[in-house]
């Protein structure tokens, strides 16, 4: 295992569509997915595809921590291949961070409920189905798959802002609130629910 350096953005890799895997059960698949699952925790992350560590392959690692997701956390899962579909048409907005994007967060508008299959490193083939912030992490990190970062898939661009500043406004907020009322407001919401692929706002 191994901790691997991150492809920040301006890399050609991260914009470029990553290969499928074909060849399953080896060292070499196991040895990406252990390196990758490292990385990411090394780097207090939540989600990591393969391009952001300079592979350019079809292959994410995720988890979802239950504080984040209504109480429902789901271990961390290999993805290989994977494949998203919709399901409805509801659209929901909240604030993504990226690991390649170091420092920034943005409101990203992403399918509220979706559908998605993906292959372990064996090739077996799973279905799940996903909704809030569980789907957004699994759109995310598919994005990186097909060369997208997630500026790409913001509709507003005046919602970018470093988290350091979204933090300290927030901060800010829960002061002069009165006891009791907790982050109720737009703002305090997305800051606390939204941000991605770390478990802490930098
Ligand atoms: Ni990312």
């Amino acid at each position: 295992m191994a901790i691997l350096g991150i492809a920040r953005m301006g890399r050609p890799i991260l914009k470029q569509r990553a290969e499928e895997v074909i060849d399953f059960n080896n060292e070499r698949l196991d040895g990406l997915i252990e390196s990758m699952t490292e990385t990411m925790a090394n780097e207090g992350g939540i989600g990591l595809a393969a391009p952001q560590v300079f592979v350019p392959l079809r292959t994410v690692v995720f988890l979802i921590p239950e504080e984040r997701n209504n109480g429902q956390s789901v271990a961390i899962t290999a993805m290989i291949n994977p494949s998203i579909s919709p399901i409805g048409d509801e659209v929901s907005e909240g604030l993504e961070s990226c690991l390649s994007v170091p420092g920034l967060a943005g409101i990203v508008p992403r399918w509220n409920k979706i559908r998605y299959t993906y292959q372990d490193h064996k090739g077996k083939e799973y279905e799940r189905i996903a909704e809030g912030f569980h789907a957004r992490v699994v759109q995310h990190e598919c994005d990186h798959l097909d060369g997208i970062l997630y500026p790409m898939r913001m509709s507003d661009l005046s919602t970018l802002a470093f988290t350091e500043v979204i933090q300290r406004l927030a901060d800010e907020q829960a002061e002069h609130e009165p006891e009791g009322a907790g982050m109720v407001g737009q703002e305090g919401q997305t800051s606390n629910s939204g941000v991605i692929e770390r478990t802490q706002s930098d």
